[in-house]
């Protein structure tokens, strides 16, 4: 079975592991890096390309990128620099690493990762993945399909866009206490509730890890809502399950 490195760039933090598509296990420790600041293009692909140095990397790679990716080229750039729109990623990347590469969005990858290995195993109606990091990402599976770039961390509640009410960097940097993020949470989750009527809401991003001071907070949703089963290490795997799915 295919290995092929995956590397989930995050607003804040870049991580990187090579893994087997065979049982999505990494297959050495995963390395972090903080994300260059400014987090212009140049940067960020010369931080990519002393990762696969440094595992000494020689075959296929799958990077996710934290915004909307069509057809390799950068769409928006939320958490990351501006300088990000309408750079084409792949042939950044490429050039940056001398190595096969391919680039999907960040929650994309995540949500691919758990319906395939993880918490969204064995469910064919609507599932709903979010993730809460330095932004929400957020994507969207019926039968298992994904439809790639939605961007529901973008919905406006109270006046303000979900991201910047309800994600991990906000509680952090407010100081929010759990129940009060979770309140913020439960709000949001409702919005997508009422919009969607999905049958599994995952949690994934960081945050996951520590999911039981949080989600035995929410109420009244329709959904069951679990967390990753791989937390924040589904965007490695769903990296790499876009490089292994490349035919470049
Ligand atoms: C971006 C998404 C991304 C999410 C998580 C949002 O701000 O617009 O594309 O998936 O952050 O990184």
């Amino acid at each position: 079975m295919a290995h092929v490195l995956g590397i989930d760039i995050g607003g804040t933090g870049i991580k990187a592991a090579p893994v087997d598509l065979g049982d999505a296990t990494l297959l050495a420790e995963r390395v972090k890096v903080d994300t260059p600041q400014p987090s212009e293009p140049e940067a960020v692909a010369a931080a990519v390309g002393e990762l696969v140095t440094g595992f000494s990397w020689t075959g296929p790679v799958g990077i996710t990128f934290p915004g909307v990716v069509i057809d390799s080229v950068v769409k928006t750039a939320a958490n990351v620099d501006k300088a990000w729109i309408e750079t084409d990623a792949r042939k950044l990347f490429g050039q940056a690493t001398g190595l096969p590469v391919t680039v999907i969005n960040d929650a994309d990858a995540a949500g691919l990762a758990e319906m395939t290995f993880g918490a969204g195993v064995g469910h064919n109606g609507t599932v709903l993945m979010l993730t809460l990091g330095t932004g929400i990402g957020s994507a969207l599976f019926i039968q298992g399909i994904l439809v790639p770039n939605t961007e529901f961390g973008h919905i406006e509640i109270r006046g303000k866009e979900a991201e910047k009410r309800a994600s991990e960097l906000v509680r952090e940097e407010h100081d929010l206490s759990w129940g009060k993020w979770a309140g913020r949470v439960d709000e949001y989750l409702e919005h997508m509730e009422q919009l969607l009527s999905p049958e599994l809401i995952i949690i994934g991003g960081g945050v996951s890890r520590q999911s039981g001071k949080f989600l035995p907070l929410l109420t009244g949703l329709r959904a069951e809502v679990v967390p990753a089963a791989m937390h924040n290490d589904a965007g490695i795997v769903g990296a790499a399950m876009a490089g292994g799915q490349s035919s470049h």
